[in-house]
């Protein structure tokens, strides 16, 4: 018999060498080479192949359908206006965030108009029977089917030709022809890829579960990434009530949209209107400013709390929740040097209350302006919102979006706004402040 071959893949970034080394040369990943029975490459291509298919691209426009709606109005806004047939959605997020509540939710909606077939490789038919009780599910035309064997799950998805597939989780289904176990890279792509492949085939959109690692990132190469259509995040505190649905990738939509649900136990409750949700609780004290923040056309308005008080240790501490602590030390940094805001012998601590995580530059400002307050002992008029991007000379610079964050402070009550000077909209019965530096903004305001 003839030796098998085996190759060696790392798991972190899917790099392939013949020999074993420690260290992956690809992504720089220690101790990731595992390895794996190699085999005739599939073609990562979702192209059929073989038919000569040159039509003219009106033509093709032809062939698009119409909108599927998941259930949730504001899930189908985020995706911009309900799913495709044929489009693949991976929905990734921490463990225990309710990524498979919201699917059986999603997927008992959806019945209502056909079948739907939930694959589950994580938890026991009992087991999602006790949660479809509690969730008060009880469709006829909702299939769940335990299994883990994606030949099989192939041959049940064909017969069953549902009109939604659930994939609960990718991470936990295994394809016979590779040696290598679940959730290994070569595995979780071939299932994605295969999976993908028979999706769209026969025009059925489909939910992929992905399991998150350590560091937060999606388990899997990248490439799984660029197989599926479209990439949702599922952010939240395990332990606050509030979930958020963020597209960071859509084929068929913008990214930076969200959607935001309430976990009940009853199950995840769309809240319409999280702006409303987000500031309810606003604390009207020193250290406290509303951030209208947006990635996409859906803006929220989001409390970011600061509290600066004289330091425990030698070493004071920067702590952040939701909001990048380096940022956070450029920030302390700029306002030193150009506003002669000094912290340095102060613990600083930033908290984008709810829990919502905060990455975009614009919410450098309002962090400014909430350490400014903080440590000034001065509130910030509780009608004023804060947005800019802070340079390190201490220069506010324009961001995105700057009208949609307005309009919904505007709709909120708000009526004055410290924005980035470049911003020149007016907005009838608001306050428009343009700075052009910190120690303007904190000039404006206290
Ligand atoms: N009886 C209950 N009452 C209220 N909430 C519950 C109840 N049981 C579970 N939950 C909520 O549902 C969450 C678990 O949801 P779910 O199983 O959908 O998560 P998941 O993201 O699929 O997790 P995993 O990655 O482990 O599969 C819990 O964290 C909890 O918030
Ligand atoms: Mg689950």
């Amino acid at each position: 018999m003839g030796k098998v071959k085996t190759r060696f893949v790392c798991q972190s970034c899917g790099y392939e060498s013949v020999r074993w080394m420690g260290r992956c040369p690809s992504c720089g990943e220690w101790n990731t080479l595992t390895e794996e029975l190699s085999l005739p490459r599939s073609s990562f291509s979702l192209v059929p192949q073989g038919e000569a298919r040159v039509l003219p691209v009106s033509r093709w426009e032809e062939e698009r359908s119409d909108r599927i709606s998941t259930g949730y109005g504001s899930l189908d806004n985020a995706l911009g206006g309900g799913l495709v047939r044929g489009q693949v959605v991976l929905i990734a997020g921490e463990p225990g965030i309710g990524k498979s509540t919201l699917l059986l939710q999603v997927s008992d909606k959806l019945a209502k108009s056909g079948k739907v077939l939930y694959v589950s490789g994580e938890e026991s038919g009992t087991q999602i029977a006790l949660r479809a009780k509690r969730l008060g599910i009880d469709s006829d035309s909702l299939l769940i089917y335990p299994e883990v064997n994606l030949e099989r799950i192939t041959e049940v998805v064909k017969r069953e030709e549902p009109s939604l597939l659930v994939l609960d989780s990718v991470q936990t289904v295994f394809s016979e022809k590779l040696e290598s176990s679940a959730g290994s890279v070569s595995q979780v792509r071939e299932v994605t890829y295969r999976i993908t492949e028979l999706c769209k085939e026969m025009g059925i959109p489909a939910f992929l579960v992905g399991q998150i690692t350590k560091e937060g990132s999606i388990a899997g190469p990248k490439v799984l990434e660029h197989i599926v259509d479209t990439v949702l995040q599922f952010e939240g505190e395990r332990f606050n009530f509030y979930r958020i649905v963020k597209v960071i990738k859509n084929r068929f939509g913008s990214t930076g949209e969200i959607a935001v649900f309430k976990m009940t136990d009853r199950g995840l409750e769309e809240v319409p209107e999280p702006s409303a949700f987000f500031i309810s609780e606003k604390a009207s004290a020193p250290g406290s400013v509303v951030f209208p923040h947006t990635e996409g056309s859906k803006p929220v308005l989001l409390e970011v709390q600061s509290l600066v008080i004289p330091a425990l240790y030698t070493t004071p501490q920067r702590r952040t929740q939701g909001y990048d602590p380096n940022r956070l030390a450029l920030i302390l940094a700029v306002l030193e040097k150009e506003a002669k805001i000094f912290t340095r012998d102060a613990d600083v601590f930033v908290n984008v209350a709810g829990g919502m995580s905060v990455r975009e530059p614009a919410a450098d400002l309002a962090v400014a302006m909430a350490v400014v307050s903080s440590k000034k002992e001065k509130q910030i008029p509780p009608d004023t919102v804060v947005f800019g991007e802070v340079g390190l000379a201490g220069e506010v610079r324009a961001v995105h979006f700057a009208d949609v964050r307005l309009k919904e402070a505007k709709k909120f009550g708000f009526r004055r706004a410290l924005v980035p000077s470049g911003v020149k909209i007016d907005i009838d019965g608001m306050d428009v402040i343009g700075v052009s530096h910190v120690s303007e903004a904190i000039e404006a305001l206290f």
